[in-house]
């Protein structure tokens, strides 16, 4: 079962807890003139998320298919919704482009590079290379503009059901997955590096609660640094 939740003004958070893995999986909307979404979810519930997509608006208008890295969290449908939404194409660095190729779902994704911008009409997305394709090769994170809200994806996760009350350390919890999506320190600096001056107001990962850090996005770093390594 979906539930959403605007996040920003015409921005929304589809959420689905798995209550068997004990893990809940976010899908946004960024409901523009050009309207997009960011990951697609599994296939197992792509026909419940196309429903929910349904009280926003018509899902068959998607027009961009953001894909942050090969995983089916975050393109597993892909091929359903492209089936459905004529005018939809999928977005996504090149090493998740020769797997959308690869295995046949789209002939021609839309390959974006670090700090490129895509134009959504009333509202755009930043691109932001992160290490976490096979190999540490590089997927995407994607900054909206308007409203500063960062689509995270696995960075920043927690691994919480979205549906309950919000833990009161917030941060502490987003640890856990962001150290083990990108397990080297190094990495992990060169990205907050990249994040650090782009005007980001609120943090949307694929995983728990969307959260605007309280001093900034500064304080989230230090403090998922100084977490224990766990996962
Ligand atoms: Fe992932
Ligand atoms: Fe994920």
């Amino acid at each position: 079962m979906y539930t959403h939740e605007e996040i920003a003004p015409g921005i929304f958070q589809f959420r689905f807890f798995d209550a068997a893995r004990g893990i809940g999986f976010n899908q946004y909307l960024i409901a523009a003139e050009q309207p997009a979404l960011v990951s697609t979810g599994g296939m197992p519930t792509f026909e419940a998320l196309w429903e929910a997509l349904g009280a926003v608006l018509a899902p068959e208008r998607l027009r961009y298919l953001v894909v942050p890295h090969f995983e089916a969290d975050e393109g597993g449908a892909l091929a359903a919704f492209l089936a459905r939404c004529g005018g939809a194409r999928p977005v996504c660095a090149a090493v998740a482009a020769r797997q959308i190729t690869g295995f046949g779902l789209c002939p021609d994704p839309l390959v974006v590079k670090d700090g490129e911008r895509l134009d959504l009409g009333d509202d755009a997305l930043r691109f932001v290379m992160v290490p976490w394709e096979m190999h540490l090769w590089e997927g995407l994170v994607a900054c909206e503009e308007r409203y500063g809200v960062l689509f995270s994806s696995d960075l920043f996760g927690q691994r919480l059901d979205p549906t309950g009350a919000m833990p009161s350390d917030l941060l502490a919890a987003a640890a856990p997955m962001t150290l083990g999506s990108v397990p080297a320190q190094d990495l992990r600096y060169q990205v907050y590096g990249k994040l650090a001056n782009l005007g980001i107001r609120r943090v949307a990962p694929g995983h728990g609660f969307a959260f605007t850090p309280p001093v900034g996005m500064d304080e989230l770093f230090t403090r998922v640094e100084a977490a224990p390594m766990t996962s």
